[in-house]
């Protein structure tokens, strides 16, 4: 069985985006897989966070992907900062990169023309050096994420290639899995920019799975779109209409060529309506569970008896990375 592993920092709220990018295909593999899921609160620290409120969001997280299908039967459940191995290997798997193949990093590259050189956190430079520790730790070959990360098991890849040579084979080197449908949902507001966890200029355009279901239906309604009012997919010239087609290909695993042919007669509004119900059928049961687990002592029982089974397998890979790096002396 392949290794299968991914993770989800603790900002902000979890979204329709992040669903359908990563969380979605990882259920759907968990049981073929030797499956492996955290929350990457380590990550989520490279920039600061209030702690009451990244206490809060891990809870919010953790329970929110049980309710998405996340199955501690089939799945090691935990949180990055429970198994210290993920710090360790991240630190000797920094030593491995140069600052010039970190600072060409495409979220680091974007943050610093926000933010100024002088004033970004070195957390940032070396984000990419943690999370190829959280895949390699694990020999993962299976990494289920949105496109936005595509570069980053890209850097882990050759990281891992480049210890391997080093210091004798001992990583597995891992493929992205992003979804066809799905990879990137737009802001329905600003259809060129990403739906994010994070984005404090333009909330009425993310959907957030815990949201009130009537707040996001309207966010669907009220969806940019052109003027043509013709259903089809052009990523270029109607990035909104094409963003809920994915949306609703993605929803109901539907083709977007069934979708064209099922509304070419309708309009936006018929279209959007439609859609807002879709939505609602199938966020209120994740709702409901979510507050069936979130008050469970339950919650942290899985989280860590995930943390117990990680640390296992993290422990016996971090021996043979100190081994072959010549830092065990006892042996
Ligand atoms: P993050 O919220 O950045 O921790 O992302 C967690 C996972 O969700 C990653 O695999 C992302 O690639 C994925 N993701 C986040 N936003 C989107 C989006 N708008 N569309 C598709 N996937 C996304
Ligand atoms: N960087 C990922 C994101 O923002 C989260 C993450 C951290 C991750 N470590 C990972 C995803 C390891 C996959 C595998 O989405």
């Amino acid at each position: 069985m392949k290794t299968m592993i991914t993770g989800v920092q603790p900002t902000g709220n979890f979204t329709l985006g992040n669903y359908l990018g990563a969380i979605k295909n990882f259920v759907k593999l968990q049981k073929e897989h030797n499956s492996f899921i955290f929350i990457a609160d380590l990550h989520g620290l490279t920039s600061y966070q209030e702690p009451k409120k990244i206490h809060d969001t891990i809870l919010d997280l953790a329970a929110t992907y049980l309710a998405c299908g996340v199955d501690p039967k089939y799945t090691n459940f935990f949180v990055q900062s429970d198994v210290n191995e993920h710090s360790v290997l991240g630190f000797l798997v920094a030593f491995q990169c140069r600052v010039g193949e970190l600072s060409r990093m495409t979220q680091y590259k974007s943050k610093k023309e926000k933010q100024g050189k002088d004033g970004i956190d070195l957390g940032l430079l070396i984000y990419p050096t943690l999370m190829a520790a959280d895949i390699l730790l694990y020999d993962a070959e299976i990494v289920p994420v949105g496109s936005d990360q595509k570069q980053h098991i890209e850097i882990t890849r050759d990281i891992g290639e480049r210890m391997n040579k080093r210091y004798g084979d001992m990583f597995k080197l891992p493929d992205y899995y992003v979804p066809e449908i799905g990879h990137k949902i737009m802001n329905l507001q600003n259809p060129n920019e990403k739906m994010s966890k994070s984005s404090p200029i333009n909330d009425k355009g993310t959907i957030f799975i815990l949201d009130d279901i009537n707040n996001s239906k309207k966010k669907i309604m009220s969806a940019v779109t052109d003027s043509e009012n013709k259903i089809y997919f052009d990523e270029e010239k109607k990035p909104g209409i094409s963003n809920l087609i994915s949306i609703y290909a993605s929803i109901t695993n539907k083709s977007i060529k069934d979708i064209e042919d099922k509304y070419k007669d309708s309009n936006y509004g018929t279209f959007k309506k439609d859609l807002a119900d879709l939505l609602e059928k199938f966020i209120l049961p994740i709702q409901e569970k979510y507050k069936k687990y979130r008050y469970n002592d339950e919650l942290i029982k899985i989280l860590h008896n995930g943390a117990i089974e990680a640390e296992k397998v993290a422990s016996k890979k971090l021996l043979e990375v100190r081994e072959k790096m010549g830092i065990k002396y006892d042996n």
